[in-house]
């Protein structure tokens, strides 16, 4: 009884001291909860574990998850998902000595139930409103699921096709990389992290991931630091820009320290450089993976490196919880490193408003009305329709009559549902989670009464069956006009699914071969994850869309194209190769001291003598319905001082018959350097609408800091030399170029 009656009193004092801190700002309410906590809870709150719900990595089976949540051990859960099971678990947290709430992260990384397009493919789309709404209505929908933090987006820049991950990224561009990074922080984030309808960003995976070598996942990077400061860091600095709440680290050891265990990457870029104020937390396991690396011989020694090294939290490692405790005891560790992590997490669930109300996300009306919300999946429709890349449209067959009678709808992803969503598709239990167009209803929903459609699957995916192409070529003989749906599987591409052929698998090309030899066009959809090397498609379909993975609304999206309701208008993201021998192959290499101009002379330069030099379809490229000239380029002054700027216009217009927008890009080389500089390096882009016949006037800025770079002594500034600057519509299609130098 007396034992009762003290517990109460210290409940009640530790309740009255965190309310007296409401007056207080995060930090000093932070700071008031970290004083009253023991070691053993202040170890609690850097662990995070999976929940049973589903898993994203290797399960460690652990039994005694409720009683660790109820004695405060836990920080966070991830892959827990929905209102009442979210709920349940932080009433659990809630019998906690100091009541500290859980946490819930989820990959919520395109789309919840409204499922979007694979980030790549949203990269297509240059559209950054549009990308910023769809992390928006992710973030809408997953806090309503009582999800309070996505472990997105991934901003690794990648430049090899053949890693599975391209597909969660934005390419191979730092300056799209780096807007599309603040596009998407800010639609997580909202306006204010403690709105009900905003999650906390992680930014991923920090650092130069998307360079493993030879493409495969997980796999080691070596790099300059010039490399990592110009090409792999940026779009993580405009991530703590638009006030990212946290960052991942990632797998890979980059030049030997495993990123996890980084001093240099977390603390003194990070956390001091930069002056991020979030917390950082582990990948998957990746702490306990410094013995597999050979850095560490124990967990202990793992542990110790990890939080040494700045990260915050262990995701499902255990080490941190098994060890710091101890390391502190032992001085190994000095206490206040495990005070900074700690107060870290705190800050972050107090400005998310978590110690006021820990179940403002777990409300099942809320959660009903935003995971049906018909506004998110116009949303997704339109999305999906400005990922969508026209490759190829010989003789304007696309966009397609609606007077055709007979359209033939063949291929193996023709009437797949699941396929569409990607790799990263959430499974909510208890909501349909499947809902999806497939690109046969959409095909339905879009024809007029006097077309029919008619249907041959063809062949699988991958497999050397052809039993079912007399089928197709039958149905193709029928039709005016044909449509072909092939690519990869939706989990050839994400995580561990590195591939060293990149080909469109199985015999979905030798399918193209015998639907083309009927003679009818044949308009081909390419689904995939990355970029494919497809190069009889290429050469021969009469027309190619590449479609990615495009989410919930892929049918609607794909019909909108394919019959003219929405002319496409993105552009590559990433070079397509013509080969995976010339991977990496990106645009903005260097010119080396061996330049090759041509396929065709090899004579001492730098080419193959089997391969082009030049990619399949280059970074930017990508077709309009219409079509779009650059005239009257003027540039305000052929010179410049590091103070002044130049301003850029020219004129753009619609040349041809049907509304549509452009991407227009600008590309900037600095023709000589202390360092080596790329052949070209875009500085800046506009996508613009234009009705046929309409012209505008487009202007770019030009200013020192567009002309920056890190120079040899890793310093961000620029030098003064001659500038190329060419304007363009894609990488290679420069349609204007002028010069200018910039001064002392
Ligand atoms: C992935 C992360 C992901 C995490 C949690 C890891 O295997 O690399 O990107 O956020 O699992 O699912």
């Amino acid at each position: 009884m007396r034992c009762k009656i003290v517990g109460l009193l210290f409940f009640t004092f530790v309740y009255a001291t965190i309310c007296v801190a409401q007056k207080k700002s995060n930090n000093q309410k932070a700071d008031s909860v970290l004083r009253l906590m023991t070691l053993d809870e202040k170890v609690g709150q850097l662990n995070q574990y999976n929940d049973d719900n589903q898993a994203t990595g290797p399960v460690t089976i652990d039994n005694n998850k409720v009683d660790q949540v109820k004695n405060g051990q836990v920080g966070s859960l991830l892959n827990t998902i929905g209102s009442d099971r979210t709920r349940s678990w932080q009433e659990l947290a809630m019998q906690s000595r100091l009541k500290i709430p859980l946490i819930f992260g989820q990959d919520v990384i395109h789309g919840f139930k409204t499922t979007f397009p694979i980030p790549l493919a949203e990269a297509a789309s240059w559209d950054l409103p549009a990308i910023q709404m769809s992390a928006r209505i992710a973030a809408t929908e997953a806090s309503a699921s009582g999800i309070h933090w996505t472990f997105a987006p991934m901003v690794d820049i990648a430049r090899d096709p053949r890693w599975g991950r391209v597909m969660e990224g934005a390419g191979e561009d730092p300056y799209l990389g780096s807007l599309i990074s603040a596009a998407r922080v800010k639609g997580f984030q909202g306006l204010n992290l403690g709105d009900t309808n905003a999650v906390m960003a992680c930014v991923k995976h920090f650092a130069a991931y998307g360079a493993a070598v030879g493409g495969r996942d997980y796999n080691s990077v070596d790099m300059s630091e010039r490399q990592l400061y110009e090409i792999y860091l940026p779009p993580f600095k405009a991530a703590v820009d638009a006030g990212a709440a946290s960052f991942m680290n990632s797998f890979n050891d980059l030049n030997g320290i495993p990123a996890v265990a980084n001093n240099f990457l977390q603390r003194t870029i990070l956390k001091e450089k930069w002056g991020f104020k979030g917390f950082i937390v582990s990948d998957w396991g990746s702490i306990g993976e410094l013995i597999n690396h050979g850095y560490v011989k124990d967990t202990r020694e793992a542990a110790a490196a990890a939080l040494m090294a700045g990260t915050d939290m262990d995701m499902e490692s255990r080490a941190f919880k098994n060890n710091l405790a101890q390391l502190v005891k032992d001085g190994k560790i000095n206490i206040e490193l495990v005070n900074d992590a700690v107060k870290r997490i705190l800050i972050k669930k107090f400005e998310m408003g978590l110690f006021d109300n820990p179940y403002k996300f777990s409300n099942i009306m809320r959660e009903q009305a935003a995971l049906n919300n018909p506004a998110h999946q116009a949303a997704a429709r339109t999305m999906a329709a400005k990922s969508i890349v026209l490759l190829k449209n010989n003789n304007n067959i696309l966009p397609l009559s609606k007077n055709y009678k007979k359209i033939a709808f063949i291929g193996p992803l023709v009437k797949s549902l699941i396929e569409n969503k990607g790799f990263w598709d959430v499974s909510i239990p208890g909501v349909d989670s499947n809902f999806i167009v497939s690109q046969w209803e959409g095909l339905q929903n879009k024809i007029g009464p006097g077309t029919s459609l008619l249907y041959a699957k063809g062949c699988d995916i991958e497999g050397n069956n052809k039993s079912g192409f007399s089928e197709a070529v039958s149905v193709a003989n029928q039709a005016d006009v044909v449509i072909l749906s092939i690519g990869e599987k939706r989990d050839m591409s994400g995580e561990a699914k590195s591939r060293s052929n990149i080909n469109i698998p199985g015999v979905q090309e030798e399918l193209l071969q015998q639907l083309l030899a009927t003679g009818k066009p044949v308009v081909v959809l390419i689904n995939a994850g990355r970029p494919l090397v497809f190069n009889y498609t290429a050469k021969n379909a009469t027309a190619i869309l590449y479609t990615w993975w495009l989410g919930s609304e892929a049918g609607n999206g794909i019909a909108d194209v394919l019959f003219g309701d929405y002319n496409p208008s993105a552009k590559l993201p990433m070079t397509f190769p013509a080969s995976v021998g010339q991977i990496p192959i990106y645009y903005n290499h260097f010119n080396t001291g061996r330049p090759a101009l041509d396929d065709k002379n090899h004579i001492y330069n730098s080419s193959y003598l089997d391969e082009s030099i030049f990619p399949k379809f280059p970074f930017g490229f990508g077709l309009s319905y219409t079509n779009f000239s650059y005239t009257n380029l003027v540039l305000s002054n052929k010179n410049m001082n590091m103070k002044d700027s130049i301003s850029v216009s020219f004129t753009l217009t619609n040349t041809g018959k049907i509304a549509g927008e452009e991407v227009a890009q600008l590309y900037l080389h600095n023709k000589h350097a202390s360092v080596v500089m790329p052949v070209k390096a875009l500085k800046d882009f506009k996508k613009i609408m234009l009705t046929p016949g309409e012209s505008k006037k487009i202007q770019f800025n030009i200013n020192k800091e567009k002309l920056s770079f890190f120079n040899s002594n890793l310093k961000w500034d620029a030098e003064p030399t001659d500038f190329e600057l060419m304007i363009g519509s894609s990488s290679e299609d420069i349609r204007l170029q002028a010069s200018f130098e910039l001064k002392k």
